[in-house]
């Protein structure tokens, strides 16, 4: 399911030219990211029910932010209490993946309950930045490859079955929508109306057979399904037999494009963008 990969380090080059009058500064920030470990994978989906990693950081930027606030607002107890919880996510971090134990630095929790014993919230709030330090390190370095490696859904092991009970690619389906709405354009171009009904109608079938794939993630929502292939499409797409037919060229072409935005750039949106970037991010060995 998820694809391994031995080491790879991406550089990601961030230029910015800035040009005042005629000299021209540029500013160069390289990051290098590091492949995650490998026991990170029991923390999310499919390998855990949950995405427990995940939430395990919500909760540390929680208690982070209720530290600081109650600290500020003298209530001590309360300080305290979200100090205990802290330390109890920030230490899972190393229970939950011992590689990342050097990562992060328990001694500045009980530095930070001794502050708040002592009511002092100067350096309480000085030791919450060394913590936060931590944190950013550790994000600066892994963030975006743990979240294109576990966060994305991964689309070839999806299966579709077409009208005519033929199994293909989810690649496969997109080329042929592809050619479909291509093949559409065109002949309203070169005026062959037959053509263009035939095709239309292909566009029909490929999207429903897609439509069957959806529940595949999108598993107690209909909604989803339904904002990009629901009813809207389903007029558009028998709207467009009828101005074809009626050779409306112009009004069918409009519907085309409104095709387009509203199912294929709308999912591309959501779906393809990040999957590019997972691919981009982590290349088949
Ligand atoms: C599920 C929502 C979804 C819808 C709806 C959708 N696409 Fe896609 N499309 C994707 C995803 C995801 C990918 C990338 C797949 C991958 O990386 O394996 C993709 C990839 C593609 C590709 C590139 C294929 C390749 O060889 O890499 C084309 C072309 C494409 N889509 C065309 C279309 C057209 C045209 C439509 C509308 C008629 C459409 N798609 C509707 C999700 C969608
Ligand atoms: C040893 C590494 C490491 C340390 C230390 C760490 N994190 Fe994370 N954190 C991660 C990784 C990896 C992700 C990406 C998770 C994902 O995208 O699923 C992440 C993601 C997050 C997110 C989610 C961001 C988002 O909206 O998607 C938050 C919030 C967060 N961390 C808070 C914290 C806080 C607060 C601390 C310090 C108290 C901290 N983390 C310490 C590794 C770390
Ligand atoms: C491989 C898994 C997968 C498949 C297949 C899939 N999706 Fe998604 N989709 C996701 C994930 C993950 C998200 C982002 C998290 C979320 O919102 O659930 C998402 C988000 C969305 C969103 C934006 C959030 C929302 O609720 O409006 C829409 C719309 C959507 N998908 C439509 C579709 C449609 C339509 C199909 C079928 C053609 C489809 N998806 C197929 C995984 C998938």
């Amino acid at each position: 399911m998820i694809k391994s990969i031995n080491k790879i380090c991406i550089v990601i080059f961030v230029m910015s030219g800035v040009i005042t009058g005629v000299t021209t500064a540029h500013a160069e920030t390289k990051v290098s990211l590091k492949q995650p470990p490998h026991s990170l994978e029991q923390w999310y989906k499919p390998a855990n029910k949950r995405q427990v990693w995940l939430h395990t950081m919500f909760k540390l930027r929680r208690e982070m932010q209720a530290v600081r606030e109650n600290a500020e607002n003298g209530d001590k107890a309360a300080t305290l209490k979200w100090i205990k919880r802290l330390d109890k996510h920030y230490n899972k971090i190393a229970d939950m993946v011992p590689e990342w134990e050097k990562e992060i630095k328990p001694r500045l929790i009980e530095e930070l309950e001794m502050f708040a014993e002592k009511g002092d919230t100067y350096r309480l709030k000085k030791t919450l930045k060394m913590i936060k330090r931590t944190c950013d390190d550790c994000h600066t370095v892994y963030q975006p490859l743990v979240t294109a490696t576990y966060r994305s859904p991964y689309y070839d092991d999806i299966k579709l079955k077409g009208q005519d009970g033929t199994i293909h690619s989810f690649e496969d389906n997109m080329e042929q929508l592809s050619r479909s709405v291509n093949r559409t354009l065109i002949a309203l171009d070169d005026g062959h109306i037959d053509i263009a009904i035939q095709s239309t109608k292909k566009l029909g079938e490929q999207l429903r057979t897609l439509g069957d794939s959806c529940s595949g993630c999108h598993k107690d929502d209909a909604y989803p399904q339904e904002r990009i292939l629901g009813n809207a499409t389903q007029q558009r797409l028998q709207k467009l037999q009828t101005k074809i037919s009626a050779g409306k060229v112009k009004d069918s072409q409009d519907l085309m494009g409104e095709i387009a935005v509203t199912v294929c750039a709308r999912c591309h949106n959501t779906h393809k963008i990040v999957s590019d970037l997972r691919n981009v991010l982590l290349p088949v060995e």
